[in-house]
């Protein structure tokens, strides 16, 4: 399935789209690429992150050397806080709106997901510095690009969006919408190909890695607003110690411009 590009409608892209979902609560564990410190410690530790992998070029499920592997721009970035820490990353892809709770729950150890901080989840989980920041944007069938050019054309149509995402949030404030809110990103693109939805919001990089793979879909000019465009990772609330690893591979990977270089190679590979 490593050949998006070649895909076009139809049962074989959804079953390319969805692999995402076919692998709920599989583990993928990239134990061999951490660092050499994981190597010579006894009894390695584990960090499990928690990510939702319908989300290129954030996380996304590509066969790499023949085997479905979770790979994109948040997972590079999960790798090199394992490193830094000389631990196992494990990864669990799950639903987005699960997330949160198996954080609190201690099932996951951190995630990272394209999460946006809001006042919510900086209540019930610890957050990190922002690490990335993208803007909104709408998707439709390519004959609407037009008809659905502004925020205001978008009132009283259907609307798809993933279940407890800030487009869930930002799709309820417009008048008259008609919400269909669910799992995986893959299934509301499906909405979209198969007329039971006219719209979706996303953010402006996922939007692009399914309009340049998936056939006859567009994104418009018009722009959802968002008080915070950033991204974070979250922890567990009062896991401090944690956090401060986070922050501290995060001031890192910044200074470093390595941040920059994991979207532009991660960007590429959800196009190939
Ligand atoms: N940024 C949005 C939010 O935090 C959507 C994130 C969805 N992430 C994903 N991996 N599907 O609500």
């Amino acid at each position: 399935m490593n050949k998006w590009g070649k895909l076009s409608l139809g049962m074989v892209l959804v079953a390319g789209l969805m692999t995402g979902c076919g692998n709920n609560n599989k583990n993928n564990s990239a134990a061999t690429d951490t660092s050499a410190n994981t190597a010579t410690k006894a009894a390695a530790k584990t960090l499990t992150l928690g990510t939702s992998a319908d989300f290129p070029p954030y996380e996304f499920h590509k066969v790499v050397d023949g085997k479905d592997t979770i790979v994109g721009f948040d997972i590079d970035i999960a790798k090199d806080i394992a490193a830094d820490m000389g631990a196992e990353l494990v990864i669990k892809d799950l639903n987005f709106d699960s997330l949160l709770n198996e954080l609190s729950s201690g099932r996951v150890d951190m995630v990272i997901s394209g999460l946006s901080p809001t006042p919510e989840r900086e209540k019930a989980v610890g957050l990190s510095d922002i690490y990335y920041k993208a803007e909104q944007a709408v998707v439709v069938r390519e004959a609407d690009k037009d008809k659905f050019a502004t925020m205001d054309s978008l009132k009283g149509i259907k609307l798809g969006v993933q279940t407890g995402s800030i487009q869930e949030d930002i799709a309820k404030g417009i008048e008259g919408a008609q919400l269909t809110s669910l799992g995986k990103i893959s299934e509301i693109v499906l909405q979209l190909q198969s007329n039971r939805v006219d719209a979706s919001i996303m953010e402006g990089p996922v939007a692009k890695a399914f309009v340049k793979n998936v056939k006859g879909l567009a994104i418009t000019d018009a722009k959802p607003e968002v008080a915070d465009d950033g991204y974070v990772i979250g922890v567990k609330k009062g896991n401090d110690e944690l956090l401060k690893q986070i922050n501290a591979t995060l001031t890192r990977l910044k200074a470093e411009g390595k941040i920059d270089e994991y979207v532009a190679a991660a960007s590429e590979l959800a196009e190939k």
